[in-house]
């Protein structure tokens, strides 16, 4: 079985920077066509995307990727200036 994978649309290059909340879930947009960006706003449907989920242990501040080529998602690892 082969799986054709898409290519995810690059909204930004560089990351988004967000305050979040100890223990509260948050579900990173990987495809890169939510209108509420860097989470996910179910724009994903029907393509092979899926939101990945999040979960801070502490509070803090999170350089979410904005690019979403990251190999670290959620996070920002650099991989836009390769873009
Ligand atoms: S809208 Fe992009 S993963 Fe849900």
């Amino acid at each position: 079985m082969s799986e054709i994978m898409e290519e995810p649309i690059i909204v930004k290059k560089g990351p988004y920077e967000v305050e979040v909340e100890a223990g509260k879930t948050y579900y990173w947009c990987s495809c890169g066509k939510s209108e509420k960006q860097p989470f996910c706003d179910g724009a994903h449907s029907g393509s092979g995307f899926q939101p990945v989920p999040f979960t801070p242990e502490i509070s803090d501040t999170i350089f979410f990727c904005g690019c979403k080529h990251t190999k670290a998602p959620p996070y920002c690892d650099g991989t836009d200036k390769d873009l």
